[in-house]
């Protein structure tokens, strides 16, 4: 990720979740290590206690940071706030594009509408955000991660539109890293696996579904967000300088397990 001066310019959505949240302090503790500054625009659906805290908490770290509000499903909206982002940032060197929500729902029946918003949050957004910062990242030749999932590269049955939609947006940030590559931006996605986060708390409450979700991962353990936000410090900072259009899968090993599982085969 390329810096204006000595300051790193950074709009994460989703900012009051756990890989949101994580990815903000996780790019304040790298930029300190490189002695940068950083000014971050944390972006959550609603203003109120949990982004007040978010940004006093980022301020406290050493950022220069703003919370902005928004409903990413409206379009104006995701314009709005590269404008407002750049403004307070005075440029931007990346665009964290994480905020996603679920539907579940079996696909003979999931409505219409949830459908739609489920595709105009998980995917749409991240298009309209890129679009809308794309002169400001092409001046800095900065970098866009946006989070995936693992349900976007195999179907997720009683997840409604979620795999679809995320699948979609792995296919969007590839175009878009073709398309944009002269501009020197660079467009990459981090799928994670079972993270452990208040989006999916609720399942985590129940020990034994925990504990047999943990056996299912071969590095023995459900996801950290901080797991999640070092793959996309990663992909946005200059050890990634030749990547784009890549995705990082990081699952503990959990997608690549199934032919291991079949019976009648040795185990190593
Ligand atoms: N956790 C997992 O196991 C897992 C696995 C695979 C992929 N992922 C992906 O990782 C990303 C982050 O997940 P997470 O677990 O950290 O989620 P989370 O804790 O539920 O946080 C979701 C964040 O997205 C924001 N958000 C939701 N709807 C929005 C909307 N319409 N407009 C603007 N912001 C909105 C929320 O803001 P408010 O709180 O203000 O609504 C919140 O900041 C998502 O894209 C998710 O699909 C997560």
């Amino acid at each position: 990720m390329s810096a204006a001066g000595n300051t790193t310019r950074v709009l994460v959505t989703g900012a009051t979740g756990g890989i949101g949240r994580a990815t903000c302090v996780e790019l304040i503790r790298q930029a300190k290590s490189e002695g940068k500054a950083v000014s971050i625009a944390a972006v959550a659906s609603r203003s109120g206690a949990a982004l007040e805290a978010l940004t006093a908490e980022l301020n406290s770290l050493g950022a220069r940071a703003i919370g902005l509000h928004a409903n990413l499903a409206d379009a104006a909206s995701c314009v709005q706030l590269i404008d407002d982002a750049t403004a307070f940032c005075g440029g931007l060197d990346a665009l964290v594009s994480n905020a996603g929500i679920t539907r579940p729902a079996p696909l003979a029946d999931q409505t219409v509408e949830d459908w739609d918003t489920v595709f105009s949050v998980n995917t749409r957004a991240t298009w309209l955000l890129a679009r809308a910062a794309r002169k400001a990242l092409a001046e800095s030749r900065g970098a866009i991660v946006a989070v995936a999932s693992m349900s976007g590269m195999y179907p997720h049955p009683g997840y409604g539109a979620y795999s679809a939609s995320k699948a979609a947006l792995l296919m969007l940030c590839r175009q878009l890293a073709q398309e944009w590559a002269a501009d020197g931006i660079r467009v990459n996605t981090v799928s994670p696996g079972m993270i452990r986060t208040p989006l999916t708390e609720r399942v985590y409450q129940n020990e034994e579904v925990a504990a047999r979700r943990e056996a299912m991962v071969p590095l023995g353990r459900i996801g950290r967000p901080e797991d999640i936000a070092r793959a996309v410090a990663y992909l946005l900072g200059d050890h990634a300088a030749y990547v784009t259009g890549e995705n990082l899968r990081v699952d503990g090993g959990l997608c690549d397990r199934f032919l291991g599982t079949i019976p009648g085969v040795a185990r190593a």
